[in-house]
């Protein structure tokens, strides 16, 4: 049993789903992937909610479903989207509901490589054409992002130790 919800952010290409869907089996609690609960929601893709309705429109959209999940009676593991710690008040609504809030650290190094290879399903980076210009665009992009993502109650350095050692590291350190 728990009775705070398990957050777990990062920047796009950090693991979050995949470390999000191992805690699941793990600790028996379901996860919930925001993105993936809007695409269900909208019945819609989140590229496709970026061309026909634009970014702002989905950064509306995303704060609407991470309250109500926040809001959900049963506990879960929730998976944010890269960007969502840093709009509208999330990370102020994530810090409220949650006690257990992770922050998945990866270098610029190993996500633009992992990026590179799946950058047209990301609207943010669909356009860069180069994995210098792409390892450009991250290392400018993290820092920005970083002020909300260390709001996070720990940081959990991804030294490319894997999945498993990730979601060690985030069992020991929950508070049930
Ligand atoms: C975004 C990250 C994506 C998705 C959207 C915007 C961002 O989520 O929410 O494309 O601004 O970093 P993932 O981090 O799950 O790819």
């Amino acid at each position: 049993m728990i009775n705070s919800h398990i957050v777990v952010l990062g920047y796009m290409g950090c693991g979050k789903t995949t470390v999000s869907s191992k805690l699941e089996t793990i600790l028996n609690l379901p996860s919930i992937d925001l993105d993936q609960f809007i695409e269900n929601e909208l019945n819609m893709s989140i590229s496709q909610i970026f061309d026909t309705k634009g970014q702002i429109e989905f950064r509306k959209i995303e704060n609407r479903f991470l309250e109500i999940l926040l809001n959900k009676k049963t506990k879960s593991i929730i998976s944010l989207g890269g960007g969502t710690p840093c709009y509208h008040n999330n990370m102020d609504l994530v810090l409220k509901y949650s006690k257990n809030v992770f922050f998945i650290k990866t270098s610029t190094e190993v996500l633009s490589s992992r990026l590179y290879k799946e950058k047209s399903k990301r609207p943010i980076i669909k356009s860069i054409s180069s994995v210098s210009e792409l390892k450009n665009f991250i290392s400018k992009h993290l820092f920005e992002r970083m002020i909300f993502y260390n709001q996070a109650h720990h940081v959990i350095d991804d030294n490319d130790n894997g999945i498993d050692s990730v979601c060690r590291k985030i069992v020991s350190k929950l508070i049930l």
